[in-house]
């Protein structure tokens, strides 16, 4: 679809809370079990915590059109990950510190209070970019209070500085911040501020302490704290978005990737220290094709959940995603559980998924050729190889999946939307593929490999929507397919 024939949705500004939402998004490319904004335009979840009973997830929203022009966080929150409720917007572009965007940020609960930490974004008339800390506090979860900037701007940075992400560091009894940021000299970094009392924040500089540039600009920062599962060492793994890195081998092909590093956080001086000294063990956290900026919180029950925007890619192809007939565009990934295994991040989709699974049918996958109908575009199908052999799997008109077993190569491929072109990913498994879990979502797909060691994600829209799901495999393969229906999400 050409980018100037979708429909712009116009709503009253002025409508208190933004638009009123409903359960879901319309049109073919409706997604089920996927939060999507039900109108509009929907980028990075934020503010992910765990608050008086609920689970509370912000997004980056804009309520009045597809596109990037307006930036509020937009709110939803649930007990069980099932059953979500659509609340009104949290926080609007309407002070002078945010005036051009409430950016991404995410927040911590201290005391009974929730506490939001966002970027204000504002320009000047000459188009100056100043980014502004923000803090914004509740005691209910529903109503948000802005107490305005609380860090200074600085020196050795561009405007680009912003994604406030905040927790609280026992050893040294306060709060850290980390902000990803542009150096002057137009290479991206993160810097660190902390705090005692979450009011003064103490600029404490980079967080590395080498200077070896990557990329221009880096976003969303995230440090995760996990207990790797085979060393059983506690180790910090620093999640982030850096723009402007050159696809090396099969990685870094998407316009902007997300990359991960594990290593120690150093509390007392505020510096992560990668295990191998710079960006050489660097790895992409999602192998497909548009996830992007990330986010991380802690559960109740000490589970690290993290949802993903899905996603960003090229704006000539934004312009044309087809849903914007249909006046939303964009979605969060499912959640999904991290998790460290000897050195690696691992992602599982969390166990509460479960509750969405319906009627399953199953069969034998051997060499013959085989076609299943997965009514009701929502499904999860799940392989286990016995045997392994070179197989494909293909989905509606458009998707393929397909592993080579001389090479342990794994490649995803789909039709891309606006050049009609088949565009492909590969993933060089590092050990034998024991199980694939694919989550099929009308028009979107998150395939996880071997309990969640290699990940993969894309969006695609089928000329045909049916969802139908063909397998081809050479002589030897042997595997158990089982193919479940997933409910829709409900929202109240
Ligand atoms: C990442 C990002 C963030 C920014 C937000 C604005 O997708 O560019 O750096 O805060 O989106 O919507």
């Amino acid at each position: 679809m050409p980018a100037g024939s979708c429909a712009i949705i116009k709503v009253d500004k002025n409508q208190k809370g933004g638009p009123a939402m409903s359960s879901r998004n319309k049109g073919p490319y409706a997604q089920h079990f996927h939060l999507t904004p039900e109108q509009g335009l929907l980028n990075d979840p934020n503010g992910l915590c765990y608050f008086q009973g609920y689970y509370h997830i912000f997004y980056q929203y804009n309520p009045y059109a597809t596109d990037h022009s307006t930036k509020y966080w937009g709110h939803v929150r649930t007990k069980d990950f099932v059953t979500y409720e659509q609340l009104p917007v949290a926080l609007k572009s309407d002070d002078w510190f945010d005036k051009n965007g409430v950016y991404s940020g995410g927040a911590i609960v201290h005391e009974d209070t929730l506490y939001l930490f966002y970027t204000g974004n504002t320009k000047d008339e000459a188009g100056r970019r100043t980014s502004y800390q923000c803090i914004a506090t509740s005691t209910d979860g529903l109503h948000f209070t802005k107490l305005g900037p609380v860090t200074e701007q600085l020196p050795d940075y561009t405007g680009h500085v912003r994604d406030p992400k905040v927790w609280y560091d026992a050893t040294v009894q306060g709060w850290w911040m980390l902000l990803g940021a542009q150096r002057l000299d137009k290479t991206g970094d993160t810097v660190a501020f902390f705090s005692k009392d979450l009011k003064d924040w103490d600029y404490r500089g980079s967080i590395f302490q080498f200077d070896q540039p990557l990329g221009y600009m880096w976003e969303c920062p995230d440090m995760v704290f996990l207990t790797d599962e085979v060393t059983g060492q506690d180790k910090a793994v620093f999640i982030f978005s850096p723009q402007g890195v050159d696809p090396i081998g099969d990685s870094y092909h998407n316009i902007f990737n997300t990359t991960y590093l594990v290593g120690t956080w150093d509390s007392q001086t505020g510096r992560f220290l990668p295990d191998n000294a710079d960006f050489a063990d660097m790895k992409e956290c999602d192998r497909g094709f548009e996830y992007y900026a990330p986010q991380s919180f802690v559960a109740p029950d000490g589970r690290v959940i993290q949802y993903s925007w899905m996603g960003i890619t090229w704006p000539d192809q934004e312009a044309a995603i087809p849903t914007r007939q249909d006046d939303w565009i964009h979605h969060l990934t499912i959640p999904r559980q991290l998790r460290l295994v000897d050195g690696k991040l691992y992602q599982t989709p969390i166990a509460e998924l479960e509750g969405l699974a319906g009627a399953s049918q199953s069969l034998a996958w051997t060499s013959a050729d085989f076609r299943l109908d997965l009514a009701g575009r929502a499904q999860r199908v799940q392989v286990d190889f016995e045997t392994l052999a070179d197989w494909e799997l293909f989905l509606d008109d458009n998707v393929t999946v397909k592993y080579q077993a001389a090479q342990g190569r794994l490649s995803l491929a789909r039709f891309n939307w606006l050049t009609g072109l088949q565009e492909w990913r590969h993933m060089q498994l590092e050990e034998e593929l024991k199980h694939l879990d694919l989550w099929l979502d009308a028009s979107s797909l998150e395939v996880f490999v071997n309990g969640g060691q290699v990940v993969a994600s894309l969006r695609y829209f089928a000329k045909e929507p049916l969802t139908r799901l063909e397998g081809k495999a050479s002589a030897d393969l042997q595997a158990k397919l089982v193919a479940t229906q997933l409910e829709a999400h409900q929202y109240i």
